[in-house]
């Protein structure tokens, strides 16, 4: 059986007080759902965080790092940093990454095999452009970031990878890929994945939906028989809205 999971992306949102009301809300809600529940805050919040959520098993992950260890890098953090602090999980390829740091697939492929380097789950994020999909490209588009980023890596590595669907036009948007058309392009993953490193691997990758997922479409989404989860931006900040989403299983 596949790990379902449910993760919230918190982006550049929320204030120290604000992390730590919403951590002791998660910690005392006594949610016994069969999902991983993982959180990725901004990253000066990260230490202590992991000790703090370990009794209730509750994971934490970054939305970026470096792909050198240490360095010249100014303002950056890197895998070993992030290990360094007891960090299980790291959001890589986000496509506002993509879009306003542009990250290209072969940055993000280096970060992907530096993060695992270092003992960190990557959480790779793909997804095609409004028009991408529009000129019905998308299947394509997401073939080479897949490709390009994850398909060089060793069977044992790719095995550890968890990968986030995220159509951009869905992201914040408030329009949510249709369950068909999220499952279509679940399937389309992992039928790639196979092709690549074989069924038995493939079937057991938790492959995400994010974009516009709400405690009203999660459970449609989370039925559909290739979608093991979501990563979840603004549902994601109010403790109800995110245990709501991960009771939708
Ligand atoms: P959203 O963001 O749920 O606010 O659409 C998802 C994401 O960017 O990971």
């Amino acid at each position: 059986m596949r790990k379902k999971i449910v993760a919230g992306n918190w982006k550049m949102n929320k204030t120290r007080v604000e992390v730590d009301a919403f951590f002791d809300q998660l910690l005392n809600s006594n949610y016994d759902g069969e999902a991983e529940l993982i959180i990725c805050p901004p990253s000066i919040y990260l230490n202590g965080l992991p000790q703090k959520s370990a009794s209730k098993n509750i994971g934490v992950g970054a939305q970026n790092c470096h792909y050198e260890s240490f360095g010249a890098y100014t303002g950056e953090v890197s895998s070993d940093m992030l290990k360094e602090l007891d960090v299980k999980y790291c959001i890589l390829g986000h496509s506002e990454r993509r879009t306003y740091f542009n990250e290209s697939d072969e940055e993000i492929g280096k970060k992907v095999s530096s993060v695992l380097n270092s003992g960190v789950i990557p959480i790779f994020c793909c997804g095609e452009k409004l028009d991408e999909r529009q000129s019905d490209i998308h299947f394509q588009v997401v073939e080479e970031q897949l490709s390009e980023a994850l398909f060089s890596l060793d069977p044992d590595e790719m095995l550890k990878v968890i990968i986030a669907y995220e159509p951009i036009w869905a992201i914040g948007t408030g329009v949510t890929a249709s369950p068909n058309q999220a499952q279509e392009m679940h399937a389309h993953i992992r039928k790639l994945i196979s092709n690549q490193f074989g069924n038995d691997l493939a079937d057991k990758i938790s492959i995400l939906y994010g974009g516009s997922c709400k405690p009203d479409n999660a459970s449609e989404l989370f039925s559909c028989k290739d979608i093991d989860g979501g990563l979840i931006g603004g549902a994601s900040l109010e403790t109800d809205s995110f245990l709501a989403i991960a009771n939708s299983f």
